[in-house]
């Protein structure tokens, strides 16, 4: 297939494009606007792969999608851009609405023109929190915070395009991810990175809150189901094998690097922070997906990607990330 891969320079879109060059030779273009989040390193591997290419531009900018569609002639358009981290939709959301949802209009505008295959990636945050049970493809949409409202608003307007347009468009709505290559403001890589670093552990509230995990090469081959064989205008759930309460991560994690365990350190909960995220996967598994890392050989994994990798993750700690933890944990963490 010649795949557009919007959002593909950020953690699942680039290892999805990893997945779909190396198992299945497609040719994949990349656009992408090189955000914080973005990073040409993340895809340096697949520079030199038959109709790999990567083009710098954002989704919100029609002329930018118009050159990429020509570039790539894609049969099929992969939606992975946005901005999301929910700490900064608190603290500035409008970036939010700009990529998430106008961006994506613009997207869907170019792939009604023409009639182009379409998958729109999105989040369990759309349906809010959960106490008990888990939430289906028909559960109320009900977002808490301005990132996931802006995807909510995503999915809508993919919905539309469907029913008003006919584009053969799908929704994809995946849990928790975690893997190679994730931008260190996430929860996982935030404290893999620190505890190598024998630095604080900040841990939101009382860290009870449970997230259903997925490994991202599990993503990725859900997503490539539903590209496959998914039905144009359903969603699909796509959630990981296990769920864990985040201090449980932390503590793991802990275990794994073998920190000190006094590093960790609650600090004031986000606002609005969802409790519990909890996905039904029944229906992406009638595509014939099934999850196949658990989350303790993922996470082990992941820490030893981590460890052997400085070379990605040393320029992150020192640029721009290392002014954003100073300005969200600073206060926070203790002094002493
Ligand atoms: N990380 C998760 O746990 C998770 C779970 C479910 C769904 N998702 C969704 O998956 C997608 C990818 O998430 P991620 O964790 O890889 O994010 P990420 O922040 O690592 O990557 C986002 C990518 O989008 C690019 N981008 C941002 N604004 C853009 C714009 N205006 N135009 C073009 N490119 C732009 C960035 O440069 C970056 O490469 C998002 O849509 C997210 O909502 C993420």
């Amino acid at each position: 297939m010649r795949l557009l891969v919007c959002g593909g320079a950020g953690f699942i879109g680039s290892n999805f494009a990893r997945v779909r060059v190396h198992d299945h030779g497609d040719e994949v273009v990349v656009l992408d606007k090189l955000t914080y989040a973005g990073r040409r390193e993340n895809l340096a591997d697949l520079a030199d792969s038959p109709g790999f290419a990567l083009v710098h531009g954002a989704i919100e900018d029609a002329q930018a999608v118009a050159s990429a569609f020509a570039e790539s002639q894609p049969d099929a358009v992969v939606n992975f851009a946005a901005e999301t981290h929910v700490d900064r939709s608190i603290a500035e959301p409008d970036a939010f609405v700009q990529t998430n949802w106008l961006g994506t209009h613009v997207l869907l505008e170019a792939a009604r023109q023409k009639g182009t295959r379409y998958v729109q990636i999105s989040t369990d945050e759309v349906y809010g929190s959960i106490g008990e049970g888990s939430f289906t493809e028909s559960s109320p949409l009900a977002p808490s915070s301005p990132y996931a409202a802006t995807k909510t608003g995503a999915d809508l307007l993919v919905s539309s395009y469907v029913h008003t347009y006919g584009l053969p468009a799908m929704v994809c709505r995946g849990s928790n991810n975690y893997g190679p290559f994730q931008y260190p403001e996430k929860l996982i890589p935030l404290m893999v990175l620190s505890a190598l670093h024998g630095e604080r552990l900040p841990v939101y509230g009382d860290g009870l809150q449970v997230r259903n995990w997925l490994y991202v090469t599990d993503f990725a081959h859900a997503i490539g189901c539903v590209l496959a064989k998914g039905v144009p205008g359903e969603v699909y759930n796509v959630g990981g094998p296990d769920e864990c309460p985040n201090l449980e991560i932390v503590n793991r994690i802990v275990e794994l690097t073998g920190a000190d365990p006094r590093l960790i350190e609650h600090v004031r909960d986000r606002p609005g922070h969802d409790r519990r995220y909890s996905l039904s996967s029944a229906k992406v598994r009638t595509l014939g997906w099934e999850p196949q890392v658990r989350l303790e050989d993922g996470l082990a994994d992941t820490v030893d990607w981590y460890r052997a990798n400085p070379w990605w993750w040393e320029p992150i700690r020192s640029g721009e990330y290392r002014d954003y933890y100073e300005r969200h944990y600073g206060r926070a963490l203790s002094t002493d």
